[in-house]
C-alpha cells in the first residue's frame, strides 16, 4: 500500500508490499527540449508554438528570463505555449537590456545556455544569478570558451560562479575542444556561434544529448554534425524562424517508473510517449544490462525526435558495471539507477560519473547517504558508487538535499522498503515533475 501525505515540504511514502504497480502513465514534457524550445522561440522571428511543454519550475525560470529580455511568452499554464520572438537582422542585438537581474532559479541549463546568447548581443549589459545551489555550481566550463570567443564576463571566484555580469560583444568564431561531455557547454557555444560571423565548432570527448543541434536545424540554422568525430559546427550569423515544436515525454522522468516497475514484484506499467533520442537512452541500455524487461511499443518520429511507449514488467534485476561513454547518455538517471542497483542481485559499480558532484546537489554523496539510511549497502567512490544489492530496506526519514531527482529516487526506493518513509524537502520534485506524487498515488493507491 502506498500513501503520500504532503506536510509542509515533506512527503510520506508507504511501501508497495502485497501490491504490484499497474497502469498507464504519461510523463511530463522533456525538460531539455522545453528549455530549448522557449529559448529558440524567444530569439527567432515570428511565432513559435510549443505543444507538451514541461510546466515545471525550471522551464518557468527560462520563460521569465526571456520575457525580461523582450520575448512575449504566454502563461505556462496550459501545455500549448506561444512565444513571439524578438528576432531581427542577423548579427544585430536582438534582446532588450533588462532593468533587473535575470534569475535562473535552480536551473543550470537556463543559466549556461542563456550565457551563450547574452554574451553575443553587442552593447547590451546583463546580470544573471540563481538560487543557492546554482550559485555554487561551476560556470567556468562555459565562461572560459566564451571568453576565448571574446566575451566579457565578470563574477565571483575568477568569473566562475553566479552572480555574473555580461557585456555583450561581437564574438569571434572558435573551434572548442571541450574537456567534458556536456550538452550545456556544447549548446552554450553553439548559441553564441549563432550570432557570430563565421563557423563555430565544438568537439566533445563523448556524445552528449543532441537536442540543440536538432532544434537549431529545425529553426533554420546552418548546422553540420559529425557524430563519429563528436563534432558540431554552426555557421553564423543566422536568423532563426519561429516553428511548431512538439515536446516528447521526458525519459529522465519515465526512468522513475521503469525502475519502480522493475523492483516491485508482479508490476506492469506502460509509460506513454517517451522521447527515445539515442543520446538519452543510456538508462534503457543500463536497465537491460541489469535484465530489466522493457519493451518499445509504437515507435515513431514526432517533430524531429524519436518517441515510443515503454512497457516495463517486473523481473529480478542483476548487478552490472556502468562506466565510460554511456555516462553522458544517462547522466541524470544515475540516482534512480542506484535505487535499481540496491534491489539487484550482486554488486553494481558506477564510475566516470564525477560530474554528479556538481549537479543540483552532490548526487553521489546524497544517494549514498540516503540509501544507506534506508538500509542499503552503498559505498561512495570518487567518481561513482559501489552498490551491493539485495539488502532489505527499512522505511525511515531521509532528505532530498533539495534536489528533485534525489527526492523522486528516494520515493521509488521507499516503495520497495518495509515500513513508511518520510522524505524531507520532497517538494523539489516540482523542478522537473510537478505531478510526481499524484502519479505515484495513481499507480500504487493507498
Ligand atoms: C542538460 C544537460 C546535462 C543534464 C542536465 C540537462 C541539457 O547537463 O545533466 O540535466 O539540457 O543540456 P551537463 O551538460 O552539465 O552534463
Amino acid at each position: 500500500m502506498t500513501e503520500i501525505t504532503a506536510k509542509q515540504q515533506d512527503v510520506m511514502v508507504r511501501p508497495a508490499t502485497n501490491q504490484s504497480l499497474q497502469g498507464r502513465i504519461r510523463v511530463p514534457g522533456d525538460k531539455s527540449i522545453s528549455h530549448r524550445a522557449l529559448m529558440l522561440g524567444a530569439i527567432a522571428v515570428g511565432e513559435t508554438t510549443i505543444e507538451g511543454l514541461l510546466l515545471g519550475e525550471d522551464p518557468r525560470s527560462t520563460a521569465s528570463c526571456f520575457r525580461a529580455l523582450g520575448a512575449d511568452i504566454s502563461e505556462l499554464n496550459t501545455q500549448l505555449v506561444r512565444v513571439q520572438g524578438v528576432g531581427g537582422e542577423p548579427g544585430k542585438s536582438l534582446l532588450l537590456e533588462p532593468a533587473d537581474i535575470l534569475n535562473a532559479g535552480n536551473s543550470g541549463t537556463t543559466l549556461r545556455l542563456m550565457l551563450g546568447i547574452l554574451a553575443s548581443q553587442p552593447d547590451r549589459f546583463f546580470t544573471v544569478t540563481g538560487d543557492s545551489s546554482l550559485r555554487s555550481r561551476p560556470m567556468s566550463r562555459v565562461v572560459k570558451p566564451l571568453q576565448q570567443m571574446g566575451a566579457q564576463i565578470w563574477g565571483r571566484v575568477g568569473s566562475s560562479r553566479a552572480p555574473l555580469a555580461v557585456l555583450g560583444q561581437n564574438l569571434q568564431p572558435i573551434h572548442y575542444h571541450s574537456p567534458i561531455a556536456s550538452a550545456q557547454v556544447k549548446s552554450c557555444i553553439l548559441l553564441a556561434g549563432l550570432m557570430t560571423s563565421g563557423k563555430t565548432t565544438v568537439t566533445e570527448p563523448a556524445l552528449s544529448r543532441d537536442h540543440s543541434e536538432r532544434m537549431l536545424r529545425a529553426f533554420g540554422a546552418e548546422i553540420e554534425v559529425d557524430p563519429e568525430a563528436r563534432r558540431v559546427t554552426i555557421a553564423g550569423p543566422c536568423q532563426l524562424q519561429g516553428q511548431k515544436v512538439v515536446v516528447p515525454g521526458d525519459i529522465s522522468s519515465a526512468a522513475f517508473w521503469l525502475v519502480a516497475g522493475s523492483i516491485v514484484p508482479g508490476s506492469e506499467l506502460i509509460v506513454e510517449n517517451v522521447g527515445v533520442n539515442p543520446t538519452r537512452t543510456g538508462i534503457l541500455e543500463a536497465l537491460q544490462m541489469m535484465d530489466a524487461d522493457i519493451e518499445f511499443l509504437d515507435e515513431k518520429i514526432v517533430a524531429g525526435e524519436p518517441v515510443a511507449d515503454l512497457r516495463v514488467r517486473w523481473q529480478q534485476l542483476k548487478a552490472c558495471t556502468i562506466a565510460g561513454d554511456i555516462i553522458p547518455r544517462l547522466i541524470d538517471e544515475i540516482p534512480i539507477l542506484a535505487v535499481a542497483a540496491a534491489f539487484a542481485k550482486g554488486t553494481t559499480v558506477i564510475r566516470d560519473a564525477a560530474e554528479l558532484r556538481v549537479k543540483e546537489s552532490d548526487r553521489l554523496q546524497a544517494m549514498a547517504k540516503e540509501l544507506n539510511e534506508l538500509g542499503a549497502n552503498v559505498r561512495e567512490l570518487p567518481d561513482g558508487l559501489e552498490i551491493v544489492g539485495g539488502a532489505s530496506l527499512k522505511g525511515t526519514e531521509v532528505d532530498s538535499h533539495d534536489d528533485h531527482r534525489v527526492a523522486m529516487s528516494l520515493a521509488i526506493a521507499a516503495l520497495g522498503a518495509q515500513g513508511s518513509t518520510t522524505i524531507h524537502r520532497a517538494a523539489s520534485a516540482a523542478i522537473s515533475y510537478p505531478d510526481f506524487s499524484a502519479t505515484l498515488e495513481k499507480i500504487a493507491p493507498s
